[in-house]
């Protein structure tokens, strides 16, 4: 457990929060998903029905502190993704404290088989990167770029470590986002890049076989695969029975 656990009843306020500073070669990088109970994260095929509107509410008062908010491309496939706040007090937080309205958003796809009409490719309200794979295809790198989104190409088999790369040295970027879904978080984890786990607990039991949890890998699990975090916060909300909750990773439990 860390020296000073937070724990409170009721709504915290993640405006509030601080973070370590970013390393040399990557920004800081945080995970933020919502599972149910019996740990999983989705219904149907995306997340709604997981999340109340105030764990919704805490994912925006999170983008206050990102930089970037990166999602997998199957996540804007399935559920559309974008990282505005979507709430004027927020961003006159950023504002005033001499960030941009928005975070960049980004998304990570190694087929660039991307949904071009969907807010993330045409929102004026915030910048955007598709990080994709050089196994892409040229014609759909071509449709990529021609949304005049940055389009940033990235090895195979080194795609995690030269996103982050990109987004610390040419994006300023201290501090990342990342709102799954579960294979973009298990690349990230696999590589050794994740620093901090937020999770809200939701008050359901969605059951039966093969569930998709907030890390998915296709390899099978090694022995040596298991990571130790520390808690740092636990917040019970009776109002709409979740618990908020925020993980550090232990250090040496991770690679890099
Ligand atoms: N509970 C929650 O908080 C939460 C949050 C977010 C999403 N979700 C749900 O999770 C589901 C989607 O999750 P998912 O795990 O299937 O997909 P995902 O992580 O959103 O996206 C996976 C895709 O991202 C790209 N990608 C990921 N890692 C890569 C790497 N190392 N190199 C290159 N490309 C990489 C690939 O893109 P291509 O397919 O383009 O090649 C891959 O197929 C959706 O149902 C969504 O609603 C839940």
């Amino acid at each position: 457990m860390a020296d000073s656990l937070d724990t409170t009843v009721g709504k915290p306020d993640y405006t509030a929060l601080t973070f370590p500073a970013a390393p040399a070669h990557r920004p800081y990088v945080i995970l933020n998903m919502v599972e149910s109970l019996d740990g999983r994260a989705t219904i149907e095929g995306n997340e709604r029905g997981l999340g109340s509107t105030v764990d919704q509410g805490l994912m925006r008062e999170l983008r206050v502190h990102a930089d970037v908010v990166v999602n997998g491309a199957s996540t804007l496939r399935a559920s559309g993704t974008s990282p505005r706040l979507g709430n004027t007090a927020l961003e006159a937080i950023r504002l005033e404290r001499g960030k941009s309205r928005a975070p960049y958003g980004a998304v990570l796809s190694q087929s660039g088989d991307l949904p071009l009409d969907r807010m993330f490719f045409t929102s004026p309200e915030f910048q955007a990167y598709v990080y994709l794979s050089s196994t892409a295809d040229e014609e759909r790198r071509a449709a990529l770029e021609a949304t005049g989104r940055g389009v940033v190409v990235v090895p195979d088999g080194d795609e995690v470590r030269s996103m982050l790369a990109h987004m610390r040295t040419e994006l300023d970027a201290s501090l990342a986002l990342v709102e799954g879904g579960p294979t973009l978080n298990g690349a990230l984890l696999e590589a050794g890049f994740v620093d901090e786990v937020f999770v809200t607990l939701g008050p359901v039991l969605v059951g039966g076989r093969d569930p998709l949890t907030i890390i998915h890998q296709q390899r099978e699990r090694s022995t040596d695969g298991t990571r130790h975090l520390e808690l740092l916060h636990a917040h019970a909300n009776p109002d709409t029975n979740e618990v908020y909750l925020r993980y550090r990773l232990v250090p040496g439990s991770s690679p890099a």
